[in-house]
């Protein structure tokens, strides 16, 4: 695996390739890095190129000075996966996947950017905005965290994240996870929280999103529900639902392999 540091949009963003081929864009979720794809980058850099960035304020990309009290918009986001492109001199059109908040950013760039679409992978993720009051939580956690640091966001989220037999009878993977977000700044979970708040809602768009769609998510995820996600299919045009089993919101840890044989199916079939 490559690793480049670009300066895009006022940071630096850190980004890792592998492989040859198609390029796909690995977008991660809330608050992690490109790490969460380590299994997907292992089994699709074998028929793709891997472009896996770290969202600035993540892994080794760094945060602008006012994002974290003003937050990050979806589209900023998307803005630095567009300059990634850019530096990595990517003409033509990838396969975009996005996890969970990865999804979020998905949705703008192709709105954005649609010429540079071939087809979207969308893992545990929503369209739809936040309620009024999940968007005040998000607030109340951006405001605060610089004083309780991360310890509550781990509690909070990973019984939310993961499955029930996960957290019962999978130590490691808990352990993993509650890593990756102890290794999360406070500012850009602040940044990210305050951007997510905001996020335009986009249900009634996704009749226009006509490329080839994979929508993939966990049986068991209370964030991004399999009801949700399979309304999300129902809506694109061209959208493929797929469960996977044994698994939560963190569909690409807790079941890798059957995550890593749909996107190289779905992947087989666009390219
Ligand atoms: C994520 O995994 O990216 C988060 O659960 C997204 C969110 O908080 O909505």
């Amino acid at each position: 695996m490559a690793e480049h540091v670009f300066s895009v949009n006022g940071t630096q963003v850190t980004c890792h390739t592998a492989g040859a081929g198609s390029p796909l864009v690995l977008i991660h979720g809330f608050p992690f890095d490109h790490t969460m794809w380590q299994p997907q980058i292992d089994a699709l850099s074998s028929v793709c190129q891997v472009i896996a960035p770290d969202l600035r304020g993540y892994g080794g990309s760094t945060l602008g000075d006012a994002d974290a009290s003003e937050g990050i918009d979806m589209a900023i986001y998307a803005a630095d996966v567009a300059g990634v492109l850019d530096n990595l001199q990517v003409s033509e059109p990838v396969i975009l996947c996005g996890f969970s908040m990865g999804g979020y950013i998905l949705w703008q760039y192709a709105l954005k950017h649609p010429e540079q679409v071939k087809a979207l992978i969308l893992c545990d993720t929503r369209a739809a905005a936040d309620s009024a009051e999940a968007a005040a939580g998000r607030i109340k956690m951006a405001d605060s965290i610089a004083t309780t640091g991360v310890e509550p966001v781990v509690e909070g989220m990973v019984p939310k994240l993961l499955a029930t037999d996960t957290l019962e009878n999978r130590p490691e993977i808990v352990a993993t996870v509650q890593a990756m977000i102890r290794d999360a700044s406070p500012a850009a979970i602040a940044a990210s929280q305050r951007g997510m708040a905001r996020r335009e809602d986009v249900q009634g768009k996704l009749g226009t999103f006509e490329w080839p769609s994979l929508v993939l998510v966990g049986a068991e995820d209370v964030i991004s529900t399999p009801e949700e996600m399979r309304a999300i299919a129902d809506a694109l045009p061209n959208g493929q639902f797929h469960e996977i089993a044994s698994a939560g919101h963190m569909t690409v840890l807790e079941n890798p392999a059957a995550v890593d044989e749909a996107l190289l199916a779905f992947v087989d079939r666009v390219t």
